[in-house]
């Protein structure tokens, strides 16, 4: 090149939003396997969790006729662009490497359109997790809480010992991936496959609708002055630095603990969010390669396909983001306590049917829909709407956003 910027023959432009500690961990992995291949890696990070930045970014990208070459993508916004036939096709690399037999059924439905393959799975996450201070539990003498009132019972002992009972940041997409697990504890799988999945509008503005955000108003009394715009990580830190006990966020929060040197079980414990066991809410980052002219190019978007799919970078790489792989045939071998738990979690809600799509990381539904959900859920918590008004308002957003 002259320019005298260093770029290899197969370079990747990569557009993601793991900007936290534990994340940037884990991308490293995926950094240094990928070098190790010789492929380079220009970055291009968008930091804000659960990815809506990173997608306006995309959308002006793409707009402007200069696509990255992949892309960190969650479920519904990759059949999306797929759908306008922005993406790459990956079948050749699928079929020599056996996909099909290793990646679940659930991820295949957001990985291929039209028979075609267009984006490789890397971890499975899932929402409906509490992550708890172990010390500050021993301290006031808390027994891990199994149904929702008990968890009300244990927020309630920590808060009346003056630390912070819930850490939580107060920004749309993390109100609504607390709404994922309490939807559960208020209706059931069954209740959430209606409302989330299949739209079921009457689901969506019923009395159990106005339970789920009564739950939410009594969390929102459990979350400390600052909460507002806070984002994740630092929610996590609290928990981790002692300052709060509990945070209700999916297993990307782990990658936060182990980042900062914490071990499951000692320090601190990961359970399924009390009224939510059998059920897994689940999101799987995929990177999605968008149609690229270059043959270099598509051979270096190929060649990363087929290394994050290989099962040894599947298990370095979830080891340290907090996931479990997107292969079935990944040993768990590498991974601690929270992980097996994760692991054998999602093959059992599988086979249960309750193995449900996240609907705050964009596995329920398209971006539209989840937005509605979104604005409704977050001017509840923000105290905009009481309960039975939030229950309303929620049918109301959905039905004009179908
Ligand atoms: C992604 C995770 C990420 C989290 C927070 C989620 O939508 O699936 O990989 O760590 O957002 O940024």
């Amino acid at each position: 090149m002259s320019t005298g910027s260093v770029v290899h023959a197969a370079d990747v432009e990569v557009l993601h939003w793991w900007t936290s500690g534990g994340e940037a961990a884990a991308l490293n992995v995926l950094k240094e396997d990928l070098a190790s291949q010789d492929i380079g890696w220009v970055d291009m990070p968008v930091a804000g969790g659960g990815g809506e930045a990173a997608m306006t970014t995309l959308r002006a990208r793409v707009t402007a006729g200069d696509p990255p070459t992949a892309v960190q993508m969650l479920g519904f916004d990759i059949q999306d662009w797929a759908e306008q036939g922005t993406l790459g096709n990956l079948n050749d690399v699928a079929e020599a490497e056996g996909w099909a037999d290793v990646v679940p059924e659930a991820l295949q439905a957001f990985s291929k359109y039209d028979g075609n393959w267009i984006a490789a799975p890397v971890n499975v996450h899932s929402t409906n997790w509490v992550w708890a201070n172990k010390a500050i539990l021993d301290e006031l003498g808390i027994e891990q809480p199994t149904t929702w009132d008990e968890f009300v019972a244990a927020l309630q002992t920590v808060q009346d010992s003056g630390k912070v009972a819930l850490g939580h940041g107060g920004q749309a997409w993390q109100d609504a991936t607390i709404f994922d697990g309490v939807v559960i504890t208020a209706g059931g799988p069954e209740f959430y496959k209606q409302a989330f999945i299949d739209l079921d509008i009457d689901a969506l503005g019923s009395e159990t609708m106005v339970e789920a955000f009564n739950r939410m108003d009594t969390l929102r009394g459990f979350v400390d002055d600052n909460f507002s715009g806070r984002d994740w990580n630092l929610a996590s830190a609290m928990v981790i630095n002692g300052e709060a006990a509990f945070q209700l966020m999916g297993d990307w929060a782990k990658g936060e603990f182990l980042n900062a040197g914490k071990v499951p079980g000692e320090d601190f414990l990961c359970f399924r969010m009390p009224g939510t066991e059998g059920s897994v809410t689940f999101n799987s980052d995929q990177f999605a390669m968008f149609d690229v002219s270059d043959d270099d190019a598509k051979a270096a978007q190929a060649a990363m396909a087929a290394s994050i799919m290989s099962p040894t970078f599947q298990s370095a790489f979830n080891v340290v983001k907090g996931s479990v792989p997107a292969r079935t045939d990944v040993p768990d071998t590498d991974f601690d306590d929270c992980g097996k738990k994760g692991m054998v979690e999602l093959a059992e809600a599988a086979e249960a049917g309750t193995l449900m799509g996240s609907m705050a990381h964009g596995h329920a539904n398209r971006a539209a829909v989840k937005n509605a959900i979104y604005d409704v859920v977050t001017a509840h918590f923000n105290g905009e709407y009481d309960a039975e008004t939030a229950a309303e308002e929620l049918a109301n957003a959905v039905e004009g956003a179908m």
